[in-house]
């Protein structure tokens, strides 16, 4: 099977790399945006076009199905090209559901962050008014760290700067989980810990993504035989050697992210 998977940038390879572990035989093709991260700082309008010009790229190099590895892309394009594409779209949203079920001391509190388009968008809206019955949950967006990331910047001193200085009015013990509800914020829960304390928790949206995916995934496309490995691209073309090497940095960070829970 051949799956697409797609972000503004390097965030949804938090989300391959989950992919890779649920599904060692699949062969993926895995594009980034970065012509245009961060999406962010775009306009949900700007936003739609991308998403309509990689999607259909993604078909014409014949996936069976796409991840769209982006919580701001999803939260803007997803129910305009849900029916549109011949192949399945899954699309990936904050897991504060995950992050309420999870709960398990009710004084605290679940802190979600993203991007300011998701973090403001009607859908995080309706998400949170559908799961948090008990009024748990606060959000705020962290835009920034797509910055950071996008950098490949993950331990200097400014991180947690920039998180004290943006989340002074926040009472840090008082949280439980922090919901990361953009795929670049996994490289950073070691500076969130340093934030709020080495108790904090977290959830992302990957495993229940790839869970959809493999939910979604037409039987056809467990009988194809493609060559099991990732091919990637950056904005339409095939990335260069120094960026592949830059791809197995994240992916090594990734790698020692990936049981911080
Ligand atoms: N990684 C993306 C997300 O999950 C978007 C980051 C950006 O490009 O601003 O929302």
């Amino acid at each position: 099977m051949k799956i697409g998977i797609y972000d503004s940038g390097i965030g949804g390879l938090s989300v391959l790399h989950q992919a890779r572990k649920m599904l060692p035989g699949a062969e993926f093709l895995y594009y980034a945006d970065e012509k245009h991260v961060p999406y962010g700082e775009k306009t949900r309008e700007e936003i739609k076009g991308y998403v309509e010009e990689i999607l259909n790229f993604l078909i014409d190099h014949g996936v069976d199905a796409v991840v769209i590895a982006c919580n701001t892309a999803t939260s803007v394009a997803k129910k305009e090209f849900r029916n549109t594409f011949s192949v399945p779209i899954v699309g990936m949203e904050p897991a504060v559901k995950k992050a309420v079920r999870m709960q398990q001391d009710e004084t605290k509190r679940i802190f979600v962050t993203a991007t300011p388009i998701t973090i403001y968008g009607e859908k995080l809206d309706h998400l949170i008014e559908q799961v948090d019955a008990h009024h748990k949950v606060d959000k705020y967006p962290l835009q920034k760290l797509v910055r950071f990331a996008e950098r490949c910047n993950f331990d200097s001193p400014e991180i947690d700067e920039y998180l004290r200085n943006e989340l002074k009015g926040f009472d840090f013990d008082r949280y439980e989980y922090i919901v990361l509800g953009c795929t670049h914020f996994n490289y950073f829960k070691e500076h969130f810990r340093t934030v709020f304390g080495k108790d904090v928790h977290f959830v992302d949206g990957n495993e229940g993504t790839v869970r959809q995916l493999m939910r979604v995934l037409p039987k056809e496309a467990y009988e194809r035989k493609d060559k099991p490995g990732t091919t990637y691209y950056y904005s339409g073309r095939l990335v260069n050697d120094y960026e592949k090497h830059q791809i197995q940095r994240y992916m090594d960070q990734l790698d020692k992210m990936y049981d911080i829970n």
